[in-house]
């Protein structure tokens, strides 16, 4: 009998998907469920067929060219791979793939919370009732910022940006707005009351809510920056689900402390798990541990989406969701 191949699992997984993963290969999870050091990773690629990591996990040049290496496919566990580099995986033949389409409406689910959030300042008034200083109703406390009917833009037209482009529309009476290098055709665009911009700059000066939806690229590494923030309406809120480098957030924390933006909702960190302290004491600002995606029905189906890419490619047909 041959044997199975072994896959390297670098966090827990849901239950199913663990498993799923032990009826279909030699797997193993790693139990501590604490992130591997870059020693680890390197040896697990050098001892394994497979390498399944999660967007947490630095996947650098260095630890895809450990001498010796043994594992030819990294099985993402997430559909960003910023955390992969993907020109050294693309040099040395090893392929990567991702969970796309599986979070789209989980994620977009989580930046319509952040925003509903931030705007009817909940963040805020649940610490105020747990503190006990609530003391009644009267027609001046804790106002907020109405959602229903207002501009959202979105940075980044994708699947996600658009499942909230959805619920924002067709749920809240929302005016869409969008800069995407890549639009989709009109129709699409129609459907969703969404309307393009030729610039991300006029989105930004035109929405109330403005909600990040690009890849971390290079390109778009503080893409919301010190000036692109002033661009943004006083009264606007910035919405972060995509990933923490695309805003410059030492140049956030300064706009939200001088009154340029009026709040933000953030689920990522420029670096995360370390968030910039004077957040943490700021009211008009809601912090989340990177929930996107996190609901049990969404981590099953991505965990079953890797191990499907890794299936594929062990019996020897095309992956489904090849990146490089
Ligand atoms: C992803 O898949 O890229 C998410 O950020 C993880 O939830």
């Amino acid at each position: 009998m041959t044997p199975r191949p072994r896959v390297v699992i670098t966090r827990k997984i849901p239950a199913a998907c663990e498993a799923e993963a032990a009826a279909r290969f030699d797997a193993v999870v790693n139990r501590d469920d604490v992130p591997l050091t870059p020693e680890q990773l390197m040896e697990a690629l050098r001892t394994a067929d497979a390498l399944l990591p999660t967007v947490t996990d630095k996947v650098t040049a260095q630890v895809l060219g450990t001498a010796g290496r043994r594992a030819k496919i990294v099985s993402n566990f997430g559909v960003g791979f910023n955390n992969i580099d993907i020109a050294a995986a693309k040099s040395l033949g090893i392929t990567v793939t991702n969970t796309p389409d599986v979070l789209t409406d989980d994620t977009a689910d989580i930046a319509m919370t952040l925003l509903l959030m931030v705007a009817r300042r909940a963040g805020e008034g649940d610490r105020h009732v747990r503190q006990q200083a609530w003391t009644g109703w009267r027609p001046t406390h804790m106002l907020g910022a109405r959602v229903s009917g207002k501009t959202l833009g979105l940075i980044g037209f994708g699947r996600i940006a658009k499942a909230v482009a959805q619920r924002a529309h067709h749920g809240f009476g929302m005016r869409i707005l969008f800069a995407d290098p890549f639009p989709p055709p009109p129709e699409v665009a129609r459907s969703l009351g969404a309307e393009q911009r030729a610039s991300v700059e006029e989105v930004l000066r035109e929405a109330d809510f403005v909600s990040l939806h690009c890849p971390a690229t290079p390109e778009t590494r503080h893409l919301m920056n010190a000036e692109r923030l002033r661009l943004m309406q006083r009264h606007a809120f910035l919405i972060n689900s995509a990933r923490g480098d695309v805003v410059d957030e030492a140049a956030l924390v300064a706009a939200l402390g001088q009154g340029t933006i009026a709040g933000a909702g953030l689920d990522v960190f420029e670096r995360e798990p370390s968030v910039t302290a004077d957040l943490l004491g700021m009211e008009n600002v809601v912090l989340l541990p990177h929930l996107g995606s996190a609901t049990l029905e969404t981590r099953t189906a991505m965990g079953m989406r890797a191990l499907e890419n890794l299936s594929l490619f062990f019996a020897g047909q095309p992956v489904r969701d090849r990146v490089v």
